[in-house]
């Protein structure tokens, strides 16, 4: 059958009108990866999968949520809609608005917007606004012009945003035939970890599915619900999750506590060399951020923390593309041969 997006595949788990017309990219149905090189590297006893959102239209999970937020929007005759954001919400909600006719304003902080998603804000066409401060102060100043003006907020305090991104533990666990043990994320606004936990906990009420254990990792130097504190200047290589005061905090800690679950922490070289073994094994480039979920697993791996028994679905949020500067930093350069046969063969070092 021809696939349509998230909101035809899965129309009656979300609050929309049944005959919405969809406002899509054809987001979702992303691979689902057996990383068993990984596995090896790790050392872990448990399966491992790797839950590739960078396959998305915009290269991000954000995605399946704006699929929603928008199609409301234009069912609610919205004229314009407005973000903050580290980088992916934007081009999302740019890419969104584009094929829905609306204005999108996008408000992001100076300086910390990897390079591909602010080519995508604004090759989309959306207006981009850089403010002297960080996500935490975007997100605030969002917010107040959501109550003072008619133009709808898309980021994840949109309820229809947590309703489609809770669409990928759907296709989780249609395509293990049930769910994992474990589900390992990163977490910056912690609406992510909100949404997948809630279609975990819905599909499961549905059909009888077990539910995971959550584990959520967030970057050492933005790290607000580990160490139990808003962080006032959040930083990381991460730019994605940098963020010191989670919009979804206390869902966040409730998907956490019902699952019986853990939140901790990776630091930025452990989030690299992750991104980096995530590429070298499995051949597939995610961003920072991203690499955090990996990162975060294998610190547990190295405590003893799994079973020959269980099976943890890493989720990689985002596409390594958008962010080739942090890649290509600290990494062996490319070797130099003249245009000439004998100079290329002899780098190769083969017979
Ligand atoms: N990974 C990536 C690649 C992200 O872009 C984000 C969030 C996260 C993880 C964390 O997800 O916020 O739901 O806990 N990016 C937002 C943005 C903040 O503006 O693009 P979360």
């Amino acid at each position: 059958m021809k696939y349509s997006g998230v909101i035809s595949r899965y129309r009656e788990y979300l609050p929309l009108p049944g005959d919405a017309e969809p406002i899509t990219l054809l987001e979702g149905n992303t691979p689902l990866i057996e990383a068993d090189n990984l596995r090896r590297a790790l050392g872990a006893p448990c399966k491992i999968f790797l839950k590739f959102e960078g396959a998305n239209p915009t290269g991000s999970f954000k995605d399946r949520g704006m699929t929603v937020a928008m199609t409301k929007a234009v069912l609610d005759r919205a004229e314009a809609v407005i973000c903050a954001s580290t980088g992916n919400t934007s081009a999302s909600a740019a890419a969104y608005a584009a094929k829905a006719g609306l204005n999108a304003f996008v408000v992001l902080p100076k300086g910390k917007i990897a390079v591909g998603k602010m080519a995508q804000a604004l090759i989309y066409g959306a207006k981009v606004i850089e403010i002297d401060g960080n996500f935490d102060d975007a997100l605030r100043i969002v917010r107040e012009i959501g109550e003072k003006t008619k133009v709808v907020i898309v980021n994840s305090i949109n309820p229809f945003r947590i309703e489609g991104q809770k669409t990928a533990s759907f296709e989780i666990i249609e395509t293990l035939g049930g769910a994992p043990t474990h589900h390992s994320l990163p977490v910056g606004n912690a609406g992510n970890i909100t949404a997948y936990w809630k279609g975990y906990v819905e599909w499961g009420a549905k059909h009888g599915t077990s539910l995971p254990k959550m584990l959520g990792f967030q970057a050492a130097g933005a790290a607000p619900i580990v160490r139990g504190k808003v962080v006032k200047h959040p930083e990381t290589v991460a730019t994605a999750i940098r963020i010191g005061n989670p919009a979804s905090w206390k869902q966040a800690d409730q998907a956490l506590e019902e699952s019986d679950g853990q939140i901790g922490i990776v630091t930025d070289k452990q989030i690299l060399f992750a991104q980096r073994l995530i590429a070298s094994t499995e051949g597939i480039f995610c961003e920072p951020a991203s690499a955090s979920s990996v990162a975060g697993l294998k610190k547990l791996v190295a405590k003893g923390c799994f079973t020959q028994k269980d099976t943890v679905v890493c989720t990689l949020t985002g596409n390594g593309l958008k962010d080739p500067d942090t890649a290509s930093r600290d990494i062996k350069p490319p070797l130099r041969a003249k245009p000439v046969l004998n100079d290329v063969l002899k780098l190769m070092n083969v017979k």
